[in-house]
């Protein structure tokens, strides 16, 4: 069978600004409370792209209405009580709508639904957030005694519970707290470490109940609210696949404009800081609570450094492109904490280990660190395991010397358009 394939050359400098499309947690989360709220809200700029678009075909099957408008989407909220479903709802590849929306759907009385989702989700660990939803009186079934999708649901009356998060998760947090919006009393999340906090933003933003004290988060039932416009900032997450093409690739400049800063994202502009890269960021705006502003790159040499692991959490979704900018270093670098990246869309530390050695990078591979030998990468074939971020960070990789990434269609799952973009910056080449 013929495998699509696309076959990158050598690339000159990339030069110029762009805007990436919408930040997919900020999307995942906006179509949630919006299909929550009384009335009619817009989320602008959104992303649309396969994960964010599973979330609006299940939003769409629970009441909501949603339509497109330009860039934007138009929501009608169904209100805190959805409709029961009248079929399976699938969560294609997305994680985090899987998460969130079984946090949303347990206390929904009565109710009675099942999530599935492609290959990938359906291998994904489920009971980090089925466990804690059952202490709250969360009636979930599913494979494995419901450790993993095809999950079943049948909404009931929930009660709030204190629960300190076994390993970091923005994902478990958020569903915690969404089926806090439907429970008797209080609910309180612990963090063992901070993970991104746009669930908490969102709330403010909705008014909705909330209080924050250090990594311990709270919540309670919510009374019907009333939607709200809301701007989704670009992704930083998106951004950075640019940002490090831009620090290997000689004599490049780019800047990325309109892109969340959000602190709890941005861990990666410390780690390739200290490796040396000419990169400069600034807060202009504030939208929906979150920060906003542009970074600018330009190439330069970087040096392999040992990444500090409190990082990690900050930056989980950037540990593919972190090992592209490693490759392309001088020296050695080592990333350690990396357990979580096993049970991502696919194991990431595999496909990261197996794809720099796919460009003739030496790489180590322990159970939960990568050490990489940088100096450069050779021509080579990329394959993104059917994970988005490994086809773009590997397409990145091998940008300066010519790379043939296969399946290159995994990158619409978080970013449409990706190569068009990337190659737009190196002059169409
Ligand atoms: C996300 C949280 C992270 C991240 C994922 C999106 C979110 O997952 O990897 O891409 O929107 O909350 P975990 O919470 O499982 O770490």
């Amino acid at each position: 069978m013929d495998r699509a394939h696309l076959d990158l050359k050598p690339s000159g400098p990339l030069r110029g600004a762009l805007r990436v499309p919408g930040d997919k947690s900020v999307t995942h989360r906006g179509l949630m409370l919006l299909a929550l709220a009384e009335g009619e809200g817009r989320l602008l700029y959104p992303l649309k792209a396969g994960d964010t678009l599973s979330t609006a075909r299940v939003l769409g099957a629970l009441g909501a209405e949603i339509a497109e408008e330009g860039p934007h989407f138009r929501v009608r909220g169904q209100g805190l009580r959805l409709k029961e479903p009248g079929d399976v709802l699938d969560c294609g590849n997305a994680g985090t709508l899987m998460r969130l929306i079984l946090g949303i759907l347990a206390g929904q009385e009565g109710l009675f639904a099942v999530l599935t989702g492609d290959h990938s989700l359906r291998r994904r660990p489920m009971g980090r957030v089925v466990e804690p939803l059952r202490a709250m009186g969360a009636q979930v079934d599913g494979r494995e005694g419901g450790k993993r999708a095809p999950l079943a649901v049948r909404g009931a009356s929930l009660r709030g519970i204190r629960y300190t998060l076994p390993v970091p998760s923005a994902q478990v947090k958020s569903a915690l707290l969404l089926a806090g919006l439907f429970a008797e009393g209080v609910t309180e999340v612990e963090e063992p470490v901070l993970t991104r906090d746009h669930t908490e933003r969102l709330f403010r933003h909705f008014g909705l109940p909330l209080g924050v004290e250090g990594t311990r988060i709270r919540t309670r039932r919510a009374d019907p609210f009333p939607a709200r416009d809301l701007v989704v900032p670009g992704d930083f997450s998106s951004a950075a696949f640019f940002l490090v093409a831009a620090l290997i690739t000689p004599g490049s400049e780019v800047v990325v404009e309109g892109v969340g800063l959000n602190p709890t994202r941005t861990g990666l502009l410390q780690v390739l800081a200290s490796m040396g890269a000419d990169l400069e960021w600034r807060v202009l705006e504030g939208e929906a609570g979150e920060p906003v502003g542009y970074i600018r790159a330009r190439y330069s040499p970087l040096k392999g450094v040992s990444v500090d692991p409190a990082l990690i959490p900050l930056m989980v979704d950037e540990v593919p492109i972190l090992a592209a900018a490693a490759a392309w270093a001088e020296g050695e670098t080592f990333i350690p904490n990396l357990s979580e990246l096993r049970v991502k869309e696919s194991d990431r530390v595999a496909a990261i280990a197996h794809n720099l050695r796919a460009l003739g990078v030496e790489v180590e591979e322990g159970p939960d660190w990568l050490r990489i030998r940088g100096g450069g990468v050779r021509p080579g074939e990329v394959e993104p395991f059917h994970d988005h971020r490994i086809a773009m960070a590997f397409a990145v990789a091998g940008l300066p010397v010519g790379v043939r990434v296969w399946e290159p269609g995994w990158a619409e799952i978080s970013y449409p358009g990706f190569f068009r973009d990337l190659l737009g910056l190196c002059g169409g080449s």
